[in-house]
């Protein structure tokens, strides 16, 4: 990543932001209000990228496909010199195909992807994942407390997504390992001591979907990779379904899980929200798409400048790193009064930025509402009496993509 020329904001918070650091990892949403007041798009020198924090600028870079480039979106550093030979076309998930192209090619992909993805293809999936929900609250209701994170909203979108993709049932820990170790990559800050391990497993992965595909071809599955596969030739290559296949690994684990805690810790938080989730479980679409908004799971994502441009009142040079916050945008209080207030009655509900917008707008959403929505219900109608633990230190990732507890430990009578 190359260090842009750009001037102070004359905000000191803003000129020292340290957006890893653990009390604003925290409660990021003072700073990012107050970059809205002084310098909606401002130059983070401690990580050598432009942040992104207004609504309307984060709106601008997504509709601008020509100026705010994907293509470096997934930022990966270059295979290991070790493992050059088992990925000899680099990263699965860094081939072109979804998040990491621009309109056009990026149109012709997504309509082809998009058939794996319909709401009717999601909704065929409901007994699934409240059989998957319900299987995993067996495992620890007898217990009395949880971490529901660790037991809850890591394993269900695993398990979901293998099952979509069409992985066998003893391949689920290792996709999980791939899958948090490519959702690692994709941060440009990863360390480079975790290079390593983590390309080792995207060499795995790697070759896990190529063995997978390659089944799939003489027999197809109701799964997303013969979905794709049908496609095969037409309009996609073997190398963009597997990416696909990988992009979806990355796309809908972590952030599921994040939102599933989120609206846990939301929601308990204060006992009467919970309360009124269990009386009226009708509810919950609304309260998920409040908890997106007000604690969204994906913090931010990255675009690249094609050119020198105009952005918020400030001149990026041409090949800057630009991170785009979704969740400080959701925040801006031009859009939404009092942005820091749970309230899922909300008239404009639903315009929160969460998902992202434009071409790359989430192609998992669907899943990811339905997954999140089923969680709230089987918790509400089998652990009524869900709460918090008190006192206990909650602690986030330092990662400019994902915004979830790395723990939640929740008790009931
Ligand atoms: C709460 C859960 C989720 C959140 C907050 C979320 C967020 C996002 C955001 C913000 C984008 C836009 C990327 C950009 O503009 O660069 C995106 C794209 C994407 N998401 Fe999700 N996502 C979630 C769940 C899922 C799920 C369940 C899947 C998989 C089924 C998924 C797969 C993808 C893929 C493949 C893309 C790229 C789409 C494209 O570039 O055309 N996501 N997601």
């Amino acid at each position: 990543m190359e260090l842009s020329p750009h001037r102070p904001t004359l905000c000191p918070a803003l000129d020292a932001y340290q957006p890893f650091d653990p009390a604003h990892l925290a409660d990021p949403y003072p700073l990012w209000e107050s970059a809205q007041r002084e310098a909606p798009v401002f130059y983070v020198e401690s990580a050598g990228f432009w942040a992104v924090t207004g609504y309307r600028e984060v709106l601008q870079v997504t509709h601008d496909t020509d100026t705010f480039t994907s293509r470096d979106s997934l930022n990966f550093k270059p295979v290991p010199a070790q493992l050059r030979s088992r990925l000899p076309l680099g990263f699965p998930q860094g081939y072109p195909s979804l998040i990491n192209t621009d309109p056009p090619d990026h149109s012709r992909l997504r309509r082809a992807a998009n058939q794996a993805f319909t709401p009717g293809k999601v909704n065929l999936r409901v007994p699934e994942i409240t059989q998957i929900a319900d299987d995993l609250i067996d495992t620890f209701i007898a217990r009395g407390r949880v971490d529901i994170v660790a037991h809850f909203a890591v394993p269900l979108p695993v398990r979901v997504i293998s099952r979509i993709i069409g992985v066998e049932p003893h391949a689920y820990a290792d996709f999980q390992r791939w899958s948090d170790d490519a959702f690692l990559m994709s941060n440009p800050v990863l360390p480079d001591a975790d290079l390593l391990r983590c390309a080792t497993s995207m060499a795995e992965l790697a070759e896990y979907l190529q063995a997978r595909v390659a089944e799939r071809r003489e027999e197809p599955g109701d799964d997303l990779l013969s979905d794709l596969l049908s496609k095969e030739g037409e309009t996609l290559a073997v190398e963009q379904i597997i990416s696909i296949a990988a992009q979806t690994l990355i796309g809908g684990n972590v952030t599921t899980t994040d939102l599933i805690g989120n609206a846990l810790l939301v929601l308990l938080s204060d006992p009467a929200r919970w309360d009124s989730v269990v009386a009226a479980p009708d509810t919950i679409p609304q309260v998920i798409e409040e908890v997106l908004r007000v604690k969204s799971a994906v913090r931010g994502l990255f675009r690249t400048t094609t050119r020198a441009t105009e952005l918020g009142g400030v001149q990026i040079p041409a090949r800057a790193t630009v991170w785009v916050v979704f969740a400080a945008a959701n925040h801006d209080l031009s859009v939404f009064p009092r942005p820091g207030v749970f309230d899922p009655d909300r008239a404009n509900l639903n315009s929160h930025l969460s998902f992202g917008r434009g071409a790359h707008f989430c192609i998992g959403a669907p899943l990811a509402r339905a997954e999140a929505k089923i969680a709230l219900e089987r918790l509400a109608a089998r652990l009524p009496g869900l709460a918090l633990v008190e006192q206990q230190q909650l602690t986030y990732p330092a990662s400019p993509i994902s915004q979830g507890v790395d723990r939640l430990e929740l008790t009931w009578n």
